[in-house]
């Protein structure tokens, strides 16, 4: 979940502030992007430098970096920068200043002026945190809607011991990805996706196949997962990895991608079919290698099931369904054939025809017609970009 997410890290002046290095490359290790704001305070425990070179970014603790320029550090940029704003440690003080919006410090500013989510990690000696003005500033801001993240028990840099130890670094990107999980718009949601080609064997060696790369249904994948949904994915024979989290289901013919394809949608709640499932397979196969003599003119060949054709036999209400047409043509008529006989929600056009679009490209260039009439013409972009455009148009239309 923290993949490629912006985390604006918010350091404050407890001696848990060197823990804060460690909660940095915690969170970048998992695939997030780290910037940091600190307090004067903060820098006096670890030095910004410390910090800038762990993330890779300039890091922020006042309003000027040269105050003879008159050059200033832009707080609203950085506020409106993060995906979430994560103040660890916070201190006792910065909870305080959070309640009574104070501003007598960058990091306050860059907390004022930030549109993300603000999350708090105490850290503090047990009896301030059992104070009872900072429970009632916890609890103010829980209240606004602040998470906290509890803070541990044990040995306190006091000498004390009791509740007050900043959460571990590791404990809290846990907490920071279970709770992006929570917020993403796909959580909850079971998503089945068939991709790549299919192979009929036709003897040991030989087989009938095509050109899919299952590109376009690994980004999807990715796309859906990080979006929030759990993602299983029915693949035929291709050369991609999966995005680690997602579940996959390894197939070589379309009979299997069939068993595995409708076992998996009576759980889902959306159905993506980018396969390209081989339409026919040969009806009897020879099970060694046929030699250059005993080759029959003619392979005979029988149906393969149309895998999408019974997602859409079997669509319950509140399943949706996303099919694609790949035409050699402009094929926008076959297509919109197509999204009314497999009763699908929507269709992906791409036709052969573009350049970029189609099998094995790294690009597509797409059109969405909807079932009730509406359609989106899309500009060639990556099949990463596609993906991302496909998904929107999920969340916008899925069932609430
Ligand atoms: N599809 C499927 N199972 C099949 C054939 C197609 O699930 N046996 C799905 C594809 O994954 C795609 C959609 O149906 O989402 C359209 O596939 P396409 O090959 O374009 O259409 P067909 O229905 O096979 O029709 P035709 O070959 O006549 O164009």
């Amino acid at each position: 979940m923290l993949q490629h997410k912006k985390i604006l890290l918010g350091i404050t002046g407890s001696i848990a502030a060197y823990k804060a290095a460690l909660l940095a490359r915690e969170l970048q290790r998992r695939g997030a992007v780290v910037r940091v704001v600190m307090t004067p305070s903060a820098t006096e425990f670890i030095t910004p430098l410390t910090l800038a070179t762990l993330t890779g970014h300039k890091v922020y603790s006042d309003f000027t970096e040269n105050k003879d320029s008159g050059e200033w550090t832009n707080h609203v940029e950085l506020g409106l920068w993060g995906d979430a704003f994560l103040i660890a440690p916070a201190t006792a003080q910065t909870l305080s200043a959070m309640v009574s919006g104070t501003c007598d410090n960058f990091l306050m500013a860059v907390h004022l002026s930030s549109r993300c989510p603000v999350i708090v990690a105490p850290a503090m000696d047990l009896d301030m945190f059992q104070h009872s003005a900072t429970q009632a500033n916890l609890q103010t801001l829980q209240n606004r809607g602040v998470p906290i993240i509890e803070p541990d028990s044990g040995a306190l840099a006091s000498g004390l011991e009791g509740k007050g130890r900043m959460a571990e670094p590791e404990a809290i990107a846990d907490w920071m990805e279970d709770w992006l999980q929570k917020q993403a718009p796909l959580n909850g949601k079971k998503v089945v996706i068939t991709a790549g080609p299919t192979h009929e064997p036709i003897d040991a060696v030989r087989f009938i196949g095509n050109r899919s790369s299952g590109k376009m249904g690994f980004a999807l994948a990715q796309e859906l997962q990080s979006a929030g949904a759990d993602v299983h994915l029915i693949a035929g024979p291709v050369q991609l990895t999966a995005p680690s989290g997602v579940q996959v289901t390894h197939v070589e013919t379309a009979v299997e991608m069939h068993k595995a394809a409708m076992v998996a949608f009576a759980q889902a709640d959306i159905g993506i079919a980018t396969a390209a499932v081989a339409d026919y397979r040969a009806k009897t196969v020879v099970s060694n290698k046929l030699h250059r003599d005993e080759m029959p003119p003619a392979v005979e060949l029988e149906e393969n099931p149309d895998i999408l054709a019974d997602w859409g036999k079997h669509k319950k209400s509140g399943q949706f369904l996303v099919g694609f047409a790949l035409e050699t043509d402009q094929g926008e008529d076959s297509a919109k054939l197509k999204l009314k006989r497999k009763n699908l929600d929507f269709i992906v056009l791409n036709s052969t025809m573009d350049q970029g679009a189609g099998f094995g490209t790294d690009t597509n260039k797409i059109s969405i017609f909807e079932k009730n009439g509406k359609s989106h013409i899309f500009e060639l972009k990556s099949k990463a970009a596609v993906a991302q455009d496909i998904t929107k148009l999920i969340m916008t239309l899925l069932p609430q």
